[in-house]
């Protein structure tokens, strides 16, 4: 392309409509991509590689907090509105407690979440199994004017049984969840979780083997809504982070039929496959790659830290992948899609988000670790950011429930 054409679609991009005059909600700041392309020094490979949050020339930790709505495209306005509002409700200290698994459950007004089953600061993992608790979105709502609403939401655990096993995945399932539930030891082996909202909170095994041996750690879960069909992430975690034996499987995805039970492999040829969802219509699958994460044996910067697109054939199975987006702040992990199909992905500084054609347009800053969010109702958001829960208003709708 030559560069009359290229700055002319860079104005028509970001400058037809964005200006620094432009009138922003109160939450939210611009900062478009222009103003970051050639740096007045760009700092050394050992400093800047995916880990420390990237603060753009004229601002700071602090700012980029004070206004966490980060405007990189004019089409991230409408995703927004008028008045977005980030609060911290929850803080659990050092234990992350707020980790993934985020679902919500409408005929309560209910968001359930489970804590890091991997991490060492939560203790969890081989002795004992991860927790899932839940908030009240009408005690999250009450404190949406506030910044930090820590101490008016209270978070309760709530006790499955059967047990999830170290659960990180989840997504609603016919009025139930199912969860992900990693395993533990060699002896409890990886599982999707049918669940019930409501007590007696009594859960059902769906599938714990393929074809007789045991998944490496079933990370995430998403039903497509085109065909009914159950599709879930095994990965490597569970080794990563020491509490699962060395793995029998590639890193694969699986499609679980609904119907016959049968289970396939869709996809493989990831480093770490992760988070999955769909695109409203079912259409497509979202599919992240955290393979720079590597659990307990650090961070691998030249590896995917990635989102790969699908189509979705047919006949459910995986075709035409492409590399949707690289995020640029540690690894996507949580994946979900809003109702006009734009994709938003949990990473290391929030939450950030793509349109369908893989244009960054903006994100919901936190500034650490936001491993998976979900959409609660029109307008409404639950954001995990491990030891700290964020609840968030903007415009966007999730994708239908299925
Ligand atoms: C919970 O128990 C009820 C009553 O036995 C049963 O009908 C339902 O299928 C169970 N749900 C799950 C998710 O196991």
């Amino acid at each position: 392309m030559n560069v009359a054409l290229l700055s002319g679609a860079l104005s028509l991009a970001s400058g037809a409509v964005l200006s620094a005059s432009t009138k922003l909600p109160e939450q939210a700041q611009l900062l478009l991509p222009e103003a970051t392309v050639v740096l007045p020094s760009v700092p050394p490979p050992e400093v800047a590689n995916g880990i420390p949050v990237f603060v753009p020339p004229g601002t700071s930790l602090q700012s980029l907090t004070d206004k966490p709505f980060h405007v990189f495209h004019e089409e991230f306005i409408a995703i927004i509105g008028e008045s977005p509002t980030l609060t911290l409700i929850a803080d659990s200290g050092t234990n992350p407690m707020f980790h993934e698994a985020v679902v919500w459950h409408p005929p309560t007004e209910e968001v359930f979440f489970a804590q890091n089953a991997g991490a060492k600061a939560a203790g969890t993992g081989l002795h004992r199994s991860s927790v899932i608790q839940k908030v009240s979105l009408s005690e999250a709502m009450a404190v949406s004017h506030l910044r930090n609403g820590v101490g008016k939401v209270q978070v309760q655990v709530v006790d499955f049984q059967p047990a999830v096993i170290n659960p990180n995945g989840g997504t609603n399932y016919k009025g139930n969840f199912i969860f992900a539930g990693e395993g533990m030891g060699s002896d409890i082996a990886p599982a999707l979780y049918l669940a019930n909202p409501e007590p007696p909170y009594n859960t059902t095994i769906l599938i714990n083997n393929y074809y007789g041996r045991q998944f490496n750690s079933v990370n995430d879960v998403a039903v497509n809504p085109w065909n009914g069909d159950i599709y879930f992430t095994d990965v490597t975690y569970g080794y990563l982070q020491d509490f699962r034996p060395k793995p029998v499987l590639p890193n694969q995805v699986y499609k679980l039929n609904a119907v016959t039970k049968a289970v396939t492999a869709v996809a493989d040829e990831f480093v770490n496959c992760n988070g999955i969802t769909f695109s409203p219509d079912g259409r497509y699958a979202y599919v992240t790659d955290t393979g720079s994460a590597q659990g307990f044996y650090g961070y691998e910067p030249t590896k995917p830290s990635s989102i790969y697109r699908y189509t979705v054939a047919a006949d459910g199975t995986f075709e035409n992948r492409k590399l949707f987006a690289h995020v640029t702040s540690r690894v996507p992990d949580g994946v979900h899609c809003d109702t006009n199909g734009n994709v938003y992905a949990g990473c290391g500084d929030g939450v950030h988000v793509w349109n369908p054609s893989g244009v960054l347009l903006g994100k919901i800053f936190t500034g650490e670790t936001a491993a998976n969010f979900q959409f609660a109702g029109d307008g409404r958001m639950v954001i995990c950011g491990e030891t700290h829960l964020y609840f968030a208003t903007l415009a966007a709708k999730g994708a239908a429930l299925t």
